[in-house]
């Protein structure tokens, strides 16, 4: 399209700049800048350059002008300001005095000592907000229908975060904070009458094992993980009370599980895997059941596929892109159980983030 076609947000703005004054401008009559503003890639890099600089980082450890800010960060002055000048526009940073520069409360978020940071998810230095970078390669994804942070990093995701530990401590501190509350909830809302063993595949640093067990002074365990998380998780349990507990073993869920159990807990693994691999999965899980027992699967289970979440369907593409897995509704996780030779007993209700126990049964 030639420029001179391209309208321009002011000439779609109302006359009194509207509500949010002239940076409103989702309405618009052809729906152009709402649609720049869903496409717009430089304000989702510009949050990543920030939070990869620790620009707020340095801002809450008091350096605020931009020549400091520029000697603290290592870069070019000019420059600086031109991004800060962006972030300011997007409400991210707010200029307090000339050249001198303070967070928002949303840009306080991009400081990685901030209890609710989310640095994760952005700095290239994170694993997810190195994965996130691949999506630039969603285009090959969704032609071959195939994971693509291998074209971009020359290896797979779980060799990388298994292989480098600082790498992979990114990775399993994000996922340790992140699912506090779900364990939790898990661990207090389940009926763990009767359960003997539970053997946790994937089980990360063993924080879901760790909040049970507390819970339930009669069960033991094993967590099943790969040789990086599994030293970990060993490593956490060591010189605990629950240490005599749990049992951690290296090894991959593609080989049959070490141990049988009457309760297998399976969370947040098998979104990260194809529907061929889920099921390899779910097969030795189906294996290592004892007579009466369960496999507990923790996962999002979107029920209405006719209007999908934006949550879970950027979710699913993140899965495809990283790993070659995806986000399921209740109806593929019953098709899933079923050809691994099980069926969905019952689904909890809604726990954070949507996750779900589905009770799966042989
Ligand atoms: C998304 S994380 C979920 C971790 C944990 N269950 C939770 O809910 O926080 C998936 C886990 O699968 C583990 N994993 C990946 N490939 C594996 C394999 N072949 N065998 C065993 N664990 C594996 C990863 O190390 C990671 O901890």
């Amino acid at each position: 399209m030639p420029m001179d076609d391209v309208p321009t947000v002011a000439a779609h703005e109302p006359e009194d700049g509207g509500p949010g004054g002239p940076t409103a401008v989702a309405d618009t009559s052809t729906g152009f800048a709402a649609l720049m503003r869903l496409a717009d890639l430089v304000t989702p890099m510009a949050l990543r350059v920030a939070a990869s600089l620790r620009l707020v980082d340095h801002m809450r450890n008091g350096v605020h002008d931009l020549e400091s800010l520029a000697k603290a960060t290592d870069a070019h002055q000019d420059t600086l300001r031109r991004l800060i000048r962006h972030l300011v526009a997007v409400d991210v940073l707010e200029e307090s005095a000339p050249d001198h520069y303070v967070p928002t409360a949303v840009g306080e978020l991009l400081a990685h000592g901030h209890p609710a940071t989310q640095v994760g998810w952005l700095d290239p230095s994170h694993m997810v907000g190195r994965a996130d970078l691949a999506l630039v390669h969603l285009f090959e994804a969704v032609r071959d229908g195939a994971p693509v942070y291998r074209q971009r990093y020359g290896k797979d995701f779980w060799d990388e975060v298994s292989d480098d530990p600082a790498l992979g401590a990114t990775f399993y501190d994000m996922m340790a904070h992140g699912q506090q509350t779900v364990f939790k909830q898990v661990a207090e809302r389940h009926d763990w009458t009767g359960v003997r063993h539970v053997l946790d595949v994937g089980g990360a640093d063993g924080d879901l094992l760790a909040t049970v067990l507390a819970k339930e002074p009669g069960i033991s365990a094993t967590l099943l993980e790969l040789p990086g998380p599994a030293a970990r998780a060993r490593a956490k349990f060591e010189g605990t009370a629950l240490a005599g507990r749990v049992g951690v073993v290296d090894g991959s869920f593609f080989d049959p599980l070490p141990v049988t159990a009457d309760t297998i807990t399976l969370s947040f693994v098998l979104h990260n895997w194809s529907d061929e691999d889920a099921v390899r999965i779910l097969r030795h899980c189906a294996d290592a059941l004892e007579p009466g027992g369960s496999v507990l699967l923790i996962e999002c289970a979107d029920q209405s596929p006719s209007a999908p979440d934006p949550g879970f369907t950027s979710a699913d593409l993140r899965m495809l892109v990283y790993f070659g897995g995806r986000e399921r509704t209740y109806d593929q996780w019953q098709e899933l159980a079923v050809a691994a030779g099980m069926t969905i007993d019952s689904v909890s209700p809604a726990l954070a983030y949507g996750a779900r126990v589905l009770t799966l049964v042989k």
